[in-house]
């Protein structure tokens, strides 16, 4: 193990510490205010062992949530996707909005976070797996088209190519013309806005977060193909539907 990793791995040990510090955590009271502590120690250790997986040093705030989730529309029927739920902001968003629980499928990398999700979404379906590998993470859970995709990805450390394919996987798994939702802190967007396949749209810039973000909204254009991946990409695994899952 590097030198660097080793320092970080040893931080990560005194994240309690250091946050106890941080008067704006300690002042808040309540159930409500030692649960946001926890999680930013999850978060900032997670960060700190994984940076480039974790993607931020803090769960997102009330305001960049409710805007990711003001996108999903809660009658389309299907189950709504979210992919990096970490401790889970976003999840709670959706609920807020009108999004019933079990029809949630929240797909999360760091098993950390999944144990904790288990226990804050008992009804939702929690799938501990590679986002970028979405298809085969929802094998055996997806049964019907989905209602939206809701991302917070750090997709900056992926190649483009791989980011597309994601776009591709997720809109090929949900209904004709639902949402792709991803937040960026970055000033340009995570995916071109000028696809063939899709539209994209941007919301306000949210300054009430840390940082402040953008939400993408990415959506298919009627008629465009499935499975009409970038060159260079595996096309074995595109063959099955979100109906006949054995065929992937
Ligand atoms: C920027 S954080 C966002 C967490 C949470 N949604 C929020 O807004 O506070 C990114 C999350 O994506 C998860 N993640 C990163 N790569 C992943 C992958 N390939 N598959 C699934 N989850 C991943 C990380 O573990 C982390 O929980």
């Amino acid at each position: 193990m590097s030198t660097n990793a080793q320092q970080r791995l040893a931080f990560a040990a005194k994240v309690p510490i250091v946050l106890q510090s941080f008067p704006r955590l300690q002042s808040r009271k309540g159930p409500a205010g030692l649960e946001r502590f926890d999680d930013e120690a999850r978060f900032l250790r997670s960060w700190l062992e994984r940076p480039l997986v974790t993607g931020a040093v803090t769960p997102s705030g009330k305001l960049l949530a409710r805007t990711m989730a003001s996108y999903v529309d809660p009658r389309v029927p299907g189950p709504v996707l979210e992919l990096g739920p970490g401790t889970g902001p976003v999840t709670q968003a959706l609920i807020r909005r009108g999004v019933a629980e079990d029809r949630l499928v929240l797909v999360e990398y760091n098993p950390d976070f999944c144990k904790l999700l288990k226990r804050r979404f008992p009804k939702a379906a929690i799938v501990q797996g590679d986002a970028y590998d979405l298809r085969e993470a929802l094998r055996e859970v997806l049964r019907e088209p989905a209602a939206a995709t809701v991302s917070s990805l750090p997709l900056f450390t992926k190649p483009m190519e791989v980011r597309l394919s994601l776009l591709q996987d997720a809109h090929d798994l949900m209904h004709p013309g639902a949402p792709f939702i991803q937040f960026t802190y970055a000033v340009v967007p995570p995916l071109p806005t000028r696809g063939a396949d899709y539209t994209a749209s941007g919301s306000n810039r949210v300054w009430l977060n840390l940082p402040p973000a953008r939400v993408w909204v990415y959506r298919r254009r009627a008629g465009s193909p499935k499975r009409d991946r970038p060159k260079g990409l595996d096309a074995a695994s595109l063959s099955a539907g979100v109906d006949s899952p054995s065929r992937t």
